[in-house]
């Protein structure tokens, strides 16, 4: 089987992630990696025996790449994502999408003109809670409310690149990957309403602790709520998350699942099946390209996640 070739842009903690990951399969072979960060990069590449490239425009120009890895700060998704189609390479993008809106739309069209996958690293594609739960929501009626709640005490391992406005966006930006699962489950918004608070914020940008609101309506109706809060003084990480549908409840306390209903109380079943990680599934996307469109709907997901977290902006 001939191999896809692979380019990473990026040397960061999702960069390695990733290289990593594609180094291990037998249906890839990584070709180059491209950072603005030439210590960090020049040792990624050295380390995987693969060219380094300081100008990731071209690694995207390059003839012998297939598909491209961005694992790159928020601010240059949307950029990168759409130069790297417009050459017609497959693409792998980390979250968000991009951050901007328009960005993420021409994206999804290049995509589909150019009939290349596109592909946002949000791992609900292949996970099994998230199957679970969009089954299970589908038996239980309408959506009334879906709330989810995230208290964080440390500001992560870069703060300056974090808690920085410009460079990540706003906590529910830079937080997408909890408003992308509850938009394939809800669809997308008909309104947006967003506060945030930022303490000890610079000129530059960059802050030390924030709280973050965000509630829609959704066009299906119903209505979602989320909360985020970062740098604020507790001892771990606390996540709540809960659904209120018309014919029951479904919440996590605890990294457990369970339903309520007026029958009783049962425990979310979430099956044990194997899934291709995210790597294998675009890998076999593009494989399938070959000979038909690529199934855009999870891109598709990805885009109105960002019309909602930026909304919040
Ligand atoms: N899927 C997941 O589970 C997951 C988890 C964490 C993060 N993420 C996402 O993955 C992305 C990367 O996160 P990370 O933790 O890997 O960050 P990171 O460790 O800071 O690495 C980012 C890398 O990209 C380089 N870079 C940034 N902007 C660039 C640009 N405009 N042009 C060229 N190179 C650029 C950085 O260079 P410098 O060293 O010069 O800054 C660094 O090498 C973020 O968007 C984040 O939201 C996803």
């Amino acid at each position: 089987m001939t191999k896809i070739k692979v380019g990473i842009i990026g040397s960061g903690g999702m960069a390695r992630h990733h290289l990593a990951r594609f180094s291990a399969m037998e249906t890839a072979e990584v070709v180059a990696v491209a950072s603005r960060n030439e210590q960090t990069g020049m040792q990624l590449a050295t380390e995987h025996k693969v060219a380094f490239i300081p100008e990731w425009l071209h690694l995207v120009e390059r003839e012998d790449i297939d598909g491209v890895v961005i694992c790159t700060h928020n601010d240059s998704h949307g950029e990168i994502t759409l130069a790297a189609l417009q050459v017609d390479k497959h693409v792998f993008v980390e979250y968000p999408l991009a951050s901007d809106v328009g960005e993420g739309e021409a994206a999804l069209k290049l995509a589909g003109e150019r009939k290349r996958v596109l592909r946002v690293s949000h791992p609900e594609a292949v996970s099994n809670t998230h199957k679970a739960l969009k089954e299970k929501i589908g038996e239980l009626g309408d959506l009334l409310l879906t709330s989810f709640v995230r208290l964080t005490p440390g500001r992560g391992a870069r703060p300056e690149i974090l808690f920085n406005l410009p460079v990540s966006g706003t906590p529910a930006h830079f937080f997408i990957y909890h408003i992308y699962p509850i938009v394939d489950f809800f669809g997308g918004a008909a309104s947006v309403k967003k506060s945030a608070v930022y303490e000890g914020l610079r000129e530059n940008g960059q802050y030390d602790r924030f709280v973050n609101t965000l509630t829609v309506e959704f066009k299906r109706g119903g209505i979602g709520q989320w909360t985020w809060a970062g740098g604020i003084a507790i001892n771990a990480a606390e996540e709540h998350e809960r659904y209120v549908l018309t014919e029951g409840t479904i919440s996590d306390a605890g990294g457990e699942w369970h339903c309520t209903t007026p029958a009783g109380v049962t425990p979310l079943l979430i099956p044990d099946s194997p899934q291709p990680t995210l790597q294998e599934l675009w890998l076999s996307e593009i494989r399938d390209a070959a000979d038909q469109p690529p199934n855009l709907g999870d891109a598709a997901v990805a885009l109105e996640a960002i019309r909602i977290s930026l909304a919040s902006g």
